[in-house]
């Protein structure tokens, strides 16, 4: 059975990209001596050489605004434990970084500690797409935090991996 176009609501199609598992990002940069950022499990790696990778973000977004002027964007893949630190990256409260262990890196870019991988990163292009933006970003320098492992996204649950 298909659910037709015209029947694509946005709760359907939530539930149908939901299938996909994914890893969760911390977004994060320094705005105005601050830190600032959001949870993002749309990021996807594009490209070797140059080293490139991506993520959309919802035009209704409230941070991407002062976000995308952070000098650079540190993207932190979550560890296995720190659904929470995603939960509180998408609140609405005004200080989200409080119950978060994070630091900062010169030239800007903010880092969750204990994450399984770091990329510091700058936007390179923002392409429109529909009711998101997708952000292309390059990667300046990264750092692998190889034994951690990395917290799975799947039907608005957080799992770790398993061997199969
Ligand atoms: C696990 C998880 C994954 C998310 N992934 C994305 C994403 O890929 N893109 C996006 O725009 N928002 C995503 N969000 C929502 C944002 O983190 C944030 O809540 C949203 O941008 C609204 O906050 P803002 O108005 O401060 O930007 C995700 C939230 C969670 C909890």
């Amino acid at each position: 059975m298909f659910v037709d176009n015209e029947d694509l609501t946005a709760d359907v199609l939530r539930g149908a990209y939901g299938r996909f598992p994914s890893g969760v990002t911390a977004v994060c940069g320094l705005v105005d001596g601050r830190p600032a950022g959001i949870a993002a499990s749309s990021f996807t790696s594009v490209s070797l050489d140059p080293p490139l990778v991506s993520l959309c973000v919802a035009h209704t977004s409230t941070t991407w605004p002062a976000l995308r002027r952070a000098s650079r964007l540190g993207v932190s893949v979550l560890a296995e434990d720190q659904g929470p630190v995603a939960r509180a990256l998408a609140t609405r409260s005004p200080d989200r970084f409080t119950s978060v262990d994070w630091v900062a890196e010169p030239p800007g870019s903010v880092f969750v500690l204990g994450a399984a991988l770091w990329l510091e990163c700058r936007i390179v292009q923002e392409i429109s797409a529909g009711d998101h933006v997708i952000a292309l970003l390059g990667i300046d320098r990264l750092s692998p935090h190889s034994a951690v492992p990395p917290v799975v996204f799947h039907a608005s649950t957080f799992r770790s991996l398993a061997e199969i």
